[in-house]
């Protein structure tokens, strides 16, 4: 049942291919992984980083992989990294762990600062933490960085990955901070991936003066990448 529940919330509009799994944190949460595609495909997220990323990024470490199938080379490569023992099988009963923060709790930038504690970075030293904006609260995301960097994934991304991998389908904008950073404005690929979830959504950059910046996702992404011919024909 609890694979029932994770295929709904799979976004593969691309293709049949269909990913979930479940990570056991330290602490004993249980965090949903579930692949994300992307219209510009090597963009997608695999559910493994998707998993691994929101464990992380929770301030918790990853500890075991539940997966309906055998793992794929991926997936053995994140667990050999994180030192995840790998199973195939349910994970133990519980509830999936809710990402959401409800508002009032926290304003976005303190919450921000403590995100962004959560960051992995041993490459780079570069913190980045990010916030997506539900109707009910926020869910948080930092940047993780792997061995083999094509592997890591933005703070955007992450706090974009965990929304959706909780089924959560109100996003109303993003917030992002960087402590390092002068002039702070997301990737190019965070982009391509973020205008497929918010259209025209606010973006709001935070920075250490206490100044904010505010976009819009279709603003900052003009002409970008998009093809009606990719899209998977829907089977009856
Ligand atoms: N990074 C982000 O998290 N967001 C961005 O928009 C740009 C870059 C991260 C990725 C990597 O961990 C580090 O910053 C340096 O590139």
């Amino acid at each position: 049942m609890i694979w029932k529940i994770l295929e709904k919330r799979i976004y593969n509009p691309y293709s049949e291919i269909s990913q979930t799994v479940v990570l056991q944190g330290e602490s004993g949460k249980l965090y949903a992984g579930v692949r994300i595609e992307n219209l510009s495909f090597p963009l997608t997220m695999d559910a493994v980083a998707v998993a691994v990323s929101s464990c992380l990024s929770e301030g918790d470490r990853p500890a075991e992989l539940f997966m309906p199938d055998r793992p794929d080379r991926l997936t053995q490569s994140w667990c050999a990294e994180f030192s995840i023992s790998c199973t195939r099988g349910n994970p133990p009963n519980g509830e999936l762990f809710d990402p959401v923060v409800p508002k009032g709790e926290n304003e976005p930038l303190t919450l921000l600062k403590k995100t962004v504690e959560h960051a992995h970075v041993p490459n780079s030293d570069f913190r980045v933490a990010a916030l997506i904006e539900t109707d009910d609260g926020y869910v948080t995301g930092a940047n993780i960085e792997t061995e083999a960097w094509v592997n890591g994934l933005c703070a955007e991304r992450v706090a974009l990955a965990k929304t959706i991998a909780s089924g959560i389908d109100t996003i109303r904008g993003i917030h992002i901070y960087a402590p390092k950073a002068d002039f702070l404005s997301p990737c190019g690929a965070c982009r391509q991936v973020l205008i497929e979830h918010l259209q025209h959504h606010p973006v709001l950059l935070y920075y250490n003066d206490g100044t904010i910046t505010e976009y819009f996702t279709s603003h900052l992404l003009p002409f970008h990448f998009n093809s009606a011919w990719l899209k998977r024909k829907k089977r009856n």
